[in-house]
């Protein structure tokens, strides 16, 4: 069995958590989240240099509360891990340096993490998850993504945002409509006094270049526009805003294209189950559509648990485990942090010349 003190610091969440596995299965010991959403919120998006002082002060009083709740010490500790990319350059700091000063200081191994890995291992804080091979469909603030796992560890992106992320889509959107920040869950919860079918706002396709479209990619910035358009159409003519049926027209034109394009990559490569991991992941609408529309085609659907979709430690936590388990390695302590860093190349993390 490991015990692992993990740490999240990649963008507005100062998270904590100590997870260990035994016989194969993950605990979560402790689980600890600041989240500065609301100081945010007052800015309309996350702004770095709050974020990476209050994780500074956050910290601390995580660590300290994550030991005195599971009644553990440092040294019941086998590793310390914290996710080192992508993110903001000056919260990932935080954490890295927090991870790397603690394992120093008493002589446990550190594990840089990959946030998506992260996200990814999300899956694994769930009841039933399935065995790779399997195709994963990411959807966060920062990315849109379809990532086949053929095994642990073994990635391979078939298909990508070309411009807005699925979660920045409805946190843009929720602002011209008014609603606070983060807008994911403002909007979920107006759609549902919404027409989902009142406006049909376009499904965004990104051209090849000797024609035709990629049938795993995506484009949501053509979306966003749609809806401002639409707005002012509206506005020009002096209506009041339906602001419920452009938030469910939205929400549903999201989830469809998500779950379009996840179904038609899965049957393509002939995977039978999709795993829905990450922020946008806490949508019920998709993830209703998900399962819905899965089960017409056979094929099984593993859904991230609510608590563990948008940012937290233990899905950092649950990432450093496979690691450990899979092949018992650690990180540099010369490993630094990095804004962007392909998840393809997160191997490199435990390279004793650490890419960054
Ligand atoms: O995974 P996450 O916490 O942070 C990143 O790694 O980016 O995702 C945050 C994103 C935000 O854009 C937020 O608006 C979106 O996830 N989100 C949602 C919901 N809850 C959070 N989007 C749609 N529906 C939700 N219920
Ligand atoms: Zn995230």
């Amino acid at each position: 069995m490991s015990i692992i003190l993990s740490l999240e610091t990649s963008c507005d969440e100062s998270a904590v958590a100590l997870v260990s596995n035994e016989k194969g299965k993950i605990d979560l010991l402790a689980n600890e989240i600041a989240s500065q959403i609301k100081e945010h919120s007052n800015w309309g998006g996350v702004v770095p240099e709050i974020a990476s002082r209050r994780h500074l002060e956050n910290l601390p009083f995580l660590i300290q509360e994550a030991f005195s709740k599971s009644k553990l010490k440092i040294k019941d500790i086998d590793a310390i891990a914290a996710t080192v990319t992508p993110g903001l350059s000056g919260s990932l700091l935080v954490g890295s340096i927090t991870a790397r000063t603690l394992a120093n200081l008493h002589q446990i191994p550190f594990l840089g993490i990959h946030h998506l890995e992260g996200h990814l291992a999300s899956i694994y804080l769930s009841e039933n998850h399935p065995k790779p091979p399997f195709l994963v469909l990411l959807v966060s603030g920062g990315h849109t993504e379809l990532i086949k796992v053929d095994s642990h560890h073994k990635y391979h992106r078939l298909g990508r945002s070309h411009d807005d992320a699925a979660g920045e889509a409805f946190d843009k959107v929720a602002r011209l409509l008014g609603l606070p920040y983060p807008g994911g869950p403002s909007i979920q919860e107006i759609a549902r006094y919404g027409n989902p079918k009142k406006f049909l706002f376009p499904k965004g396709r990104v051209s090849k270049p000797g024609g035709g479209f990629y049938a795993y990619d995506f484009s949501f910035s053509g979306l966003k526009t749609a809806v401002f358009r639409q707005i002012e159409k509206l506005k020009s003519e002096n209506k009041k805003l339906p602001i419920e049926d452009i938030a469910a027209s939205f929400e549903y034109i999201v989830a469809e294209v998500l779950v379009e394009r996840s179904l038609r990559c899965a049957l393509d490569q002939g995977l039978n189950s999709i795993v829905l991991v990450g922020g946008v992941a806490a949508n019920i609408r998709l993830r209703n559509l998900m399962l819905s529309q899965s089960s017409k085609h056979s094929i099984n659907v593993a859904l991230a648990p609510m608590e563990f979709c948008t940012d937290n430690a233990a899905m950092i936590g649950a990432a450093a485990l496979l690691r450990l388990s899979s092949n018992n390695i650690q990180s540099s302590m010369e490993l630094g942090v990095s804004a962007r860093w392909p998840l393809e190349k997160s191997d490199l993390l435990y390279d004793q010349n650490p890419p960054f």
